[in-house]
């Protein structure tokens, strides 16, 4: 079996190590400038574009993180990218809902217990303690329920926030007040105080939070954008923030990572950015799933976690 690695940013000899642990018989190989060799499984994380590109022989392609966005662009725009007839499996949790979780359960609690005041007071040095909310008089909204929205509306209701969550199917999430389609898209919104983006960046979601999202939520509402920069119009959010409508934003996502010096985000004080952190591939727990998956393919099943390509995730 012989298996091509590629993931940008990481370093590739202990995960090829580790894959050679977990698949003794494979050939498992770096892919380097040059290498157009058959392959039965790529395993990548945003290659160059040629580890893609007329690759014979390939089973699946498993990307090596949550979002194939960046996957579909890349066969959208290159016909020679191998991808429309191999099947693209994605990693799912493997250790980074835990991940979100933290994050997002951070975000909310900074925003609920006004932590994020209270450091502005500190930089003009005032001394004014601000009127406590109650949990369950605070909604928060998680956009998405899938591997890593359920995980996050699941714990954050169990502080005893009023927890909401929308996806393209109905959930049922124990604590979570769940909507589906477009219908339901306004009640969702109502009266939101921080909402919580976990949809993949698909047609349908790019842009979704927008002047007319924002305009539906409380008034002061915060939002945490973990999921994909094409989902944030930038230019509604900061106008929405000086207008006040939207008090403040944890955005750990951007349009183009990463995020360029002049843009206006940085000096924004109400915005937090960070380096698209929120939730890491893991290297043992994705070893593990990559094994099950390809172990699974191997003996003429359908593995979980194929992307929908005509869905886009
Ligand atoms: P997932 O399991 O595929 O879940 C996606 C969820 O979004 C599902 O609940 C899905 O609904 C819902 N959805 C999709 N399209 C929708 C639409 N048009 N309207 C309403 N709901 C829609 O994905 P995941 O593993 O949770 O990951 C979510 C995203 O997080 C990834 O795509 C990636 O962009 C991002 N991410 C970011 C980081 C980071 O470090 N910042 C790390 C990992 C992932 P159904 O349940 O009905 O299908
Ligand atoms: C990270 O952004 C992922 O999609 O796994």
């Amino acid at each position: 079996m012989r298996i091509l690695f590629s993931m940008t940013g990481k370093d590739p000899a202990p995960w090829i190590s580790a894959i050679r642990r977990a698949l003794p018989g494979a050939d498992v190989r770096e892919w380097k400038e040059g290498d157009v060799d058959a392959a039965d499984y790529a395993l990548i994380w945003k290659p160059a574009p040629a580890v893609l590109r007329n690759r014979a022989g390939l089973k699946a392609i498993i990307n090596m993180g949550a979002g194939v966005d960046w996957i579909l662009e890349l066969m959208a725009s290159d016909p020679d990218v191998s991808g429309s007839d191999v099947p693209i499996y994605r990693i799912e949790d493997a250790g980074m809902a835990s991940q979100m979780v933290e994050y997002a359960t951070y975000a909310t609690l900074r925003y609920f217990r006004r932590f994020d005041e209270y450091e502005r007071q500190q930089r003009e040095g005032i001394w004014r303690p601000l009127k406590v909310y109650a949990t369950g008089d605070f909604t928060v909204g998680v956009l998405g329920l899938g591997s890593l929205g359920a995980a996050v509306a699941g714990e954050l209701a169990t502080f005893g926030f009023t927890v909401r969550g929308y996806s393209r199917s109905l959930k049922s999430i124990s604590g979570v007040r769940c909507f589906s389609g477009s219908d339901s898209w306004e009640s969702f919104l109502e009266g939101v105080h921080v909402l919580i983006n976990l949809l993949p960046n698909t047609p349908q979601t790019s842009g979704v939070l927008n002047s007319r999202t924002f305009s539906r939520l409380e008034r002061g509402a915060c939002i945490v954008n973990l999921a994909r920069g094409g989902h944030l119009v930038d230019e509604d959010l900061v106008a929405a923030i000086r207008e006040g409508q939207i008090a403040g934003a944890t955005l750990d996502v951007f349009k183009g990572e990463p995020l360029a010096d002049d843009h206006p985000f940085w000096k924004e004080s109400r915005i937090t950015v960070t380096p698209h952190i929120s939730a890491q591939t893991r290297m043992e727990e994705s070893v593990d799933q990559v094994v099950a998956k390809i172990g699974e393919i191997e003996l003429g099943r359908i593995p979980t976690g194929r992307a929908d390509v005509s869905r886009g995730y």
